[in-house]
């Protein structure tokens, strides 16, 4: 059976230890963490253990424990991610969903109630990482060779002359704004419906 890239991204499954104790080591006890996709509360209740407040936002209702059992500093929230409004508290988010196919809707939803760092296997489809929201960034078109990152969710890398191909520009990830895949409206593998927004 072949799944859908749709049904990829609403698929249930749990990550590693070791991803989850990736992801711990970003999270303060001052943070209000939001946990996009988050199935079973298995990371959300670790979260819990360290942060302020947690609110964790899963679209499938099948997934979530009976709300009694919870820790007080812990929101449910059965919602879709992608329309659900965003509580504006929120300092730190976590997107471990390695077939995200919305996550320049995610970035963009973030730095509009003004939270400055994600968490996420989304933008590379592998490790973690985490990303300052509202980090300074250059135009794609000053990057000449090497790895970038952009504003809208997408990756890639700028080719280049072969005898430029230090072990530097191998590991470099050049954070950028307006990619090709800005531009082209409808994103390679991040989807932005009928183009990113007026005030990219
Ligand atoms: C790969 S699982 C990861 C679950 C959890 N983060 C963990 O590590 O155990 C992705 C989860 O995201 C949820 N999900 C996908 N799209 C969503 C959306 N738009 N809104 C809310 N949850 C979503 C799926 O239902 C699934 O439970």
């Amino acid at each position: 059976m072949v799944l859908s890239a749709q049904a990829w991204e609403q698929m249930w499954s749990p990550y590693d230890e070791v991803t989850y104790a990736q992801v711990l080591t970003w999270v303060r006890p001052y943070h209000v963490v939001l946990d996009i996709g988050a199935g079973d509360l298995r990371l959300a209740r670790r979260l819990a253990q360290q942060a302020k407040r947690v609110y964790a936002l899963e679209m499938n209702d099948t997934l979530l424990p009976a709300v009694a059992t919870l820790p007080d500093n812990l929101q449910v929230i059965c919602a879709d991610a992608r329309s659900y409004p965003f509580p504006s508290d929120v300092t730190l988010a976590v997107l471990l969903m390695r077939h995200c196919l919305h996550v320049a809707v995610y970035l963009e939803k973030l730095r509009a109630i003004g939270c400055r760092y994600l968490v996420t296997n989304a933008r590379w489809g592998f490790g973690v990482e985490c990303i300052d929201l509202f980090a300074v960034r250059k135009p794609f078109t000053a990057v000449n060779m090497g790895w970038y990152a952009c504003r809208c969710g997408a990756t890639g890398f700028v080719p280049g002359p072969p005898e430029k191909l230090t072990p530097g520009v191998e590991t470099a990830v050049h954070e950028v704004h307006h990619c090709p895949d800005c531009d082209s409206g409808i994103l390679s593998h991040h989807w932005y419906g009928d183009g990113m927004p007026a005030n990219w």
